[in-house]
C-alpha cells in the first residue's frame, strides 16, 4: 500500500540555479534583453540532450539572473514550492562564478538570495542555508578564488562550500587547498563525485577532499570495500535519483542503487538536483523511491532524519527541525 501521512522533507542538494522555472527564465530573459533561443523545446522545457548541454542550458538559464533582486525572488520562488511540498529545510548549493559571469558580486549575490529565504521563511517556516560551490571544470584557481571570498566575507546562512561542475574534468586533488580551507573555517564540505566517475572518484573525493557528504557518490555501489568504508565514515549521500535517471547514469529508477545502499547501512538522503530541468521536485524524489522501493512512512521519516543531522546548520536549528520530525511521527502514531 502506498502511504499518504504527511512527510516532512529536507533537501541538502539543489543548486539554486537549476532551480529556475522555466517561466521566470523566460520572463527576466525578456526584461533584460538575454537572448535565451534553444534553451527551452516546444513545450516549453529546458532542451538538453547529455551531460555537456545540460551544463551549457543551466549556464544560459543563469545567465538572465542579473540583480540581487532577481536572486530574491529566484530564492523565494524555490523555498516557497520546496514548503508547498512539506519541506521543513533546505540547502542550496550557489554558485558565485555564475552570479560574477551575470556582473553580481559576492555580496550582492548573497544578500539577494537571503532576502529571498527570509521572505519565504517568514510565510512557511521553511528553513534554509547556501553551500557556496567552486565549479570543477573552471580549474583549481577559480575554485580556491570562491574559497577565499566565502570566507573573506561570512555570512550566517552560507555554512558549506562544495564542489560542482563536469565531474570529468580535473583530479579531486587539485581542490584539495580550497576545502582544506574552507573546513578550516569551520564550513561544511560536500563534493559531487561518483555520479559519472566510478568507485576510485568516490575514493579520491573522500582522500583529498574530506568531505563529510558526497554530492551522488552512489557509483560506490561497485566496490563493496567502499561500501563499508561509506558506512564506517558516516559519509552521508546526497542522492538524486531523478537526475541520475535523467542524465543517463541509470535507465530505470528500480535499476537505481539508492535503496542497496540504504539497506547495506549507508546513510543517504532524497534530493532534487536541478529539478525543473530533470522534471522533478523534492516531493516526487521521496514518492517515487518510496513507491519503487517499498518505503514505509517511517522509513521517509528515517530519511529526513539522516538529512538533518547531516545539515551544515548549528544544533539548535538541527533540535528545532527534530521536534518538527518527531511531531509528524507523533501525529501519524507510527
Ligand atoms: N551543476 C548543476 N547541476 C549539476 C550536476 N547535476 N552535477 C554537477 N554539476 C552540476
Ligand atoms: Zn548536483
Amino acid at each position: 500500500m502506498i502511504e499518504t501521512l504527511p512527510v516532512p522533507k529536507v533537501e541538502l542538494h539543489c543548486h539554486i540555479e537549476g532551480a529556475a522555472p522555466p517561466s521566470l527564465v523566460t520572463r527576466l530573459a525578456g526584461q533584460q534583453g538575454v537572448d535565451i533561443s534553444g534553451l527551452l523545446d516546444e513545450k516549453g522545457k529546458y532542451a538538453w540532450t547529455d551531460f555537456t548541454s545540460f551544463l551549457k542550458a543551466y549556464d544560459l538559464a543563469s545567465s538572465v539572473f542579473k540583480t540581487p533582486a532577481d536572486y530574491a525572488l529566484l530564492a523565494e520562488t524555490y523555498f516557497r514550492m520546496l514548503a508547498a511540498e512539506g519541506a521543513i529545510y533546505g540547502e542550496i548549493f550557489i554558485s558565485p562564478d555564475h552570479a560574477q559571469a551575470a556582473g553580481l558580486s559576492y555580496r550582492s549575490y548573497v544578500d539577494g538570495l537571503a532576502a529571498g529565504m527570509e521572505r519565504a521563511k517568514m510565510d512557511t517556516a521553511i528553513e534554509g542555508r547556501m553551500i557556496a560551490i567552486g565549479v570543477r571544470h573552471f580549474g583549481s584557481a577559480a575554485v580556491e578564488k570562491v574559497a577565499k571570498e566565502v570566507i573573506g566575507n561570512p555570512h550566517p546562512l552560507v555554512t558549506g562550500f562544495g564542489l560542482a561542475g563536469d565531474e570529468r574534468s580535473g583530479h579531486p586533488a587539485n581542490f584539495s587547498k580550497a576545502f582544506r580551507m574552507a573546513a578550516e573555517a569551520g564550513l561544511g564540505t560536500t563534493a559531487h563525485a561518483g555520479e559519472f566517475g566510478g568507485p576510485d572518484s568516490v575514493v579520491a573525493a573522500l582522500e583529498f577532499l574530506r568531505v563529510s557528504r558526497l554530492g551522488h557518490g552512489v557509483k560506490a555501489i561497485e566496490d563493496p570495500d567502499l561500501v563499508k568504508r561509506l558506512i564506517d565514515e558516516d559519509i552521508v549521500l546526497e542522492v538524486c535519483p531523478g537526475s541520475n535517471i535523467s542524465l543517463g547514469v541509470y535507465t530505470h529508477l528500480r535499476f537505481h542503487p539508492v535503496n542497496i545502499l540504504r539497506k547495506e547501512g549507508v546513510k543517504i538522503t532524497l534530493n532534487s538536483d536541478d529539478p525543473p530541468f530533470f522534471g522533478t521536485t523534492l516531493g516526487k524524489e521521496y514518492a517515487s523511491v518510496a513507491e519503487t522501493f517499498g518505503l514505509s512512512h517511517e522509513d521517509q521519516l528515517e530519511v529526513t532524519r539522516t538529512a538533518i543531522e547531516a545539515a551544515f546548520c548549528d544544533e539548535a536549528t538541527k533540535n528545532r527541525l527534530l521536534v518538527r520530525l518527531d511531531s509528524a511521527r507523533q501525529n501519524a502514531g507510527s
